[in-house]
């Protein structure tokens, strides 16, 4: 029996680690992704060699690239944002995270795979589906909903057991759930558990406050080619590149922060708060882009679309044969999304205030209130206005309205 687990080489996953070789009886391959969480990953090699993983069974991946440009900027394109707010950091991270770990499985001959989300939230879901849309034979271990190291203290009585380290921070109370990668950070837990509880300033770890961001506004330039984003102030940049170089904006000007009530999968509101500096900036861009670019047609029904590609994004079907159609007609409307669009950043606002494009559909000739030299005969409209009112006059006429 061997897993490949999808270790962080944080306090729970390396008790995972130790949980699955001692009561699973398992060999282990771990896996950690560099999906720009920012955290070293070397040291999550001393500890799963201290652990006894042999070399061979250790992979660090850096999937910082694919993550962009595989994953984030197609979800952009959509203008993606769960329940009306969300921008979906953490959902977009996991498939990628799973496809990683059913790959790993196949060239090791591993026939299990194993995670460390809990049997209560989203990223279950997301990590399984994924994997079992990926390789419908492959087992899953999520010893969340297995073991019996269901309190913080008894984690740390195992942990202390078997000789892992338990950092001075973790041994108080349970830490706030993180998750962070380029697009974002999330926290969920502890305090922000009460829903009427402020957010305390020390939850927060990659955006200043907006309170104290620089006084004077700065602007940016991003250029976009066909729906994506290639480069700032006109140097071009990889995807990977590009979200790191927003990140830095949106820190300093405290853009991207987000309280939120949201509603899992599995049921249950949960209350988090996420911090997206780089992918608010770039969400407002792109939005910026397709004002001037997308048909109002192709616009409105990418809206209505937007909801239902989100949600199935949350709900972890992004290997679905239905995100997959979705994103064919996304990507397609992103052909003359082309240009670029000025941003103006100030204390926690990204604000688009200016776009210009080779594509544009936007005539001034036409819309100007000034004289049009004959561009547009505004007696067409009494015709427009009449017959859509034809209706509204019939029912009236009835006594209907
Ligand atoms: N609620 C968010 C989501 O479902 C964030 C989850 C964060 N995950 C975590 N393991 N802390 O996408
Ligand atoms: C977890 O249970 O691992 C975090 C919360 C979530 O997945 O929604």
């Amino acid at each position: 029996k061997k897993v490949v687990l999808a270790y962080s080489g944080g306090l729970d996953t390396s008790v995972i680690l130790k949980w699955l070789q001692v009561e699973y009886g398992c060999e282990v391959v771990t896996f950690t992704a560099d999906l720009g969480q920012g955290e070293e990953l070397e040291p999550a090699r001393a500890k799963a060699k201290l652990m006894g993983i042999p070399d061979e069974h250790i992979f660090i991946d850096d999937l910082r690239e694919e993550f962009v440009r595989d994953f984030v900027f197609p979800m952009m394109r959509a203008n993606a944002r769960y329940e009306g707010d969300y921008l979906l950091g953490t959902s977009i991270a996991r498939p990628l995270i799973s496809k990683r770990l059913i790959e790993i499985a196949q060239e090791t001959g591993a026939d299990a795979v194993a995670h460390g989300a809990t049997g209560k939230g989203n990223d279950q879901v997301r990590f399984e589906l994924s994997a079992y849309a990926l390789n419908p034979d492959i087992k899953v271990i999520a010893p969340w909903r297995e073991w019996d190291l269901t309190s913080r203290t008894a984690l740390i009585e195992f942990a202390e057991k078997h000789q892992i380290q338990v950092p001075k921070d973790k041994r108080g109370e349970s830490p706030f759930s993180t998750d962070a990668n380029l697009l974002h950070t999330s926290s969920e837990g502890k305090v922000l558990e009460d829903p009427w509880e402020e957010t305390p300033d020390y939850v927060y770890s990659r955006t200043v406050n907006p309170e104290n961001a620089p006084d004077t506004p700065e602007y940016i330039e991003i250029d976009f080619e066909r729906g994506d984003g290639v480069a700032i102030n006109g140097t071009a940049m990889s995807p990977a590149t590009l979200l790191t170089a927003l990140n830095e904006y949106g820190r300093k000007h405290g853009i991207g922060r987000l309280d939120l009530v949201e509603n899992r999968f599995v049921g249950m509101k949960s209350r988090g708060m996420y911090e997206t500096p780089g992918g608010e900036i770039y969400a407002q861009a792109h939005r910026g882009i397709e004002q001037i670019t997308l048909d109002r047609g192709a616009a409105h029904l990418k809206d209505e679309l937007m909801p239902k590609y989100a949600e199935l994004i949350y709900n972890g079907f992004w290997f679905a044969p239905e995100r997959e159609m979705l994103q064919a007609a996304i990507d397609h409307s992103q052909q003359m999304v082309t240009g670029t669009v000025r941003l103006k950043l100030y204390k926690g606002r990204a604000d688009v205030v200016g776009r210009k494009s080779p594509h544009s559909l936007y005539s001034e000739k036409i819309v100007t209130f000034e004289d049009d030299a004959g561009a547009y005969d505004q007696k067409d409209a009494a015709g427009f206005i009449k017959l859509n009112a034809l209706r509204l006059r019939l029912l009236n006429r009835q006594g209907r309205s």
